[in-house]
């Protein structure tokens, strides 16, 4: 039985791999950004010099890292792939600086959560391309300064917010990556089916955009899902029904809210007069943990209009309400 998962795994991790897209023209939607980045990166290629610092943010499954392996692409260099909490102590970190070759990519994912000590090495190294390296111990240690080669660090965080100042400003393009349009997502998926040479209705298409919530990677995960109903009941053919049915026995609705979605709004209006409440307290009286709402719920609600952030906690809009078929004084009659 283990195997067999893995082997799932497997497959569907080489099978994200060859979805992702390898060069900014086939990098869908996120104009903005993609012209900005083709601009930057032309000068760095026709300078011959290590691209500036970027740092992209937003929420999970927006692009990030493959925008930043497409980076490395069209520069034609190296990337590194690490990520915050695997680096824990500042040797790590030595270790992957001076292994990089001129030019280089080192590609941080989850910037922020950095341990500080990591963090303090990354600022002269980022700046002057040099890092003090503390050899021997107590008395008689010192420190050494070791040149690095002009390299690119790509960070990648979903909580822009948690970032310090020293970071931060050390990253000369900074870039925002934002939902993305049904339209977009439409495209996305119309890519990813003829990847997979999977026959698609145009209707189908749209059905699975606009249950996406904004997000390329949930628009993979429900085509994969889709697919595999219409493998089973459908030849192989995804149709609008085939694909509202699988959608439905998912319990995803018609805009893309979940279970978890349900749960959290449902959490907020019932049992707590559709708020002001407290991240920990909804986060308790559903069984989450709190960052997990922040980073994967939270977004897109707040995006839609469903929730609202005030000083005193989150609330449930009118939206919300009519959404979930509530009313207000429910909790009264109880
Ligand atoms: N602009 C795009 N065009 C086409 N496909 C995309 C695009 N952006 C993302 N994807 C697809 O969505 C998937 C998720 O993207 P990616 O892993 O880069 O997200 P991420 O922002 O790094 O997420 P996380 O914050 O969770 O690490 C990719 O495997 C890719 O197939
Ligand atoms: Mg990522």
């Amino acid at each position: 039985m283990e195997r067999v998962i893995t082997e799932d795994l497997l497959k569907e991790d080489l099978e994200n791999l060859s979805l992702r897209p390898k060069y900014l023209k086939e990098y869908i939607g996120q104009t903005e950004v993609k012209e900005m980045m083709d601009i930057f990166i032309r000068a760095a290629r026709n300078r011959n010099e290590a691209l500036d610092h970027v740092l992209l943010y937003g929420p999970p499954g927006l692009g990030k890292t493959t925008l930043a392996n497409i980076i490395a692409n069209e520069i034609g260099v190296n990337i590194k792939v690490t990520s915050g909490p695997s680096i824990e102590r500042s040797g790590d970190l030595a270790v992957i600086l001076t292994s990089l070759e001129p030019g280089d990519i080192l590609f941080i994912d989850e910037i922020h959560r950095l341990p500080r000590v990591v963090e303090e090495i990354l600022y002269p190294a980022m700046e002057d391309f040099v890092i003090d390296i503390i050899v021997g111990r107590d008395t008689t240690s010192k420190s050494i300064r070791v040149d690095l080669p002009p390299f690119t660090l790509i960070g990648a965080t979903t909580r822009f917010g948690d970032l310090t100042a020293p970071l931060r400003d050390r990253f000369g393009v900074v870039h925002k990556l934002e939902y993305y349009t049904n339209e977009e997502l439409r495209q996305i998926c119309e890519r990813t089916a003829s990847i997979f040479e999977c026959e698609i209705h145009e209707d189908a298409l749209e059905e699975i955009a606009m249950r996406s919530r904004g997000t390329p990677r949930i628009t993979n995960r429900l085509f994969r899902r889709v697919r595999d109903f219409a493998d089973v009941l459908n030849d192989g053919i995804i149709s609008v029904d085939i694909c509202k049915h699988a959608l439905d026995k998912l319990n995803i609705d018609e805009i893309g809210l979940d279970s978890k979605d349900y749960a959290f709004l449902e959490g907020i209006i019932d049992h707590f007069s559709g708020g002001p409440v407290g991240l920990e307290s909804i986060a308790a009286s559903i069984g989450e943990e709190p960052t997990t709402i922040e980073d994967v719920y939270e977004p897109f609600l707040l995006q839609r209009g469903f929730i609202k952030r005030t000083p005193r906690g989150r609330v449930a809009t009118e939206k919300a309400y009519k959404h979930l078929k509530k009313s207000h004084n429910m909790g009264l009659f109880e």
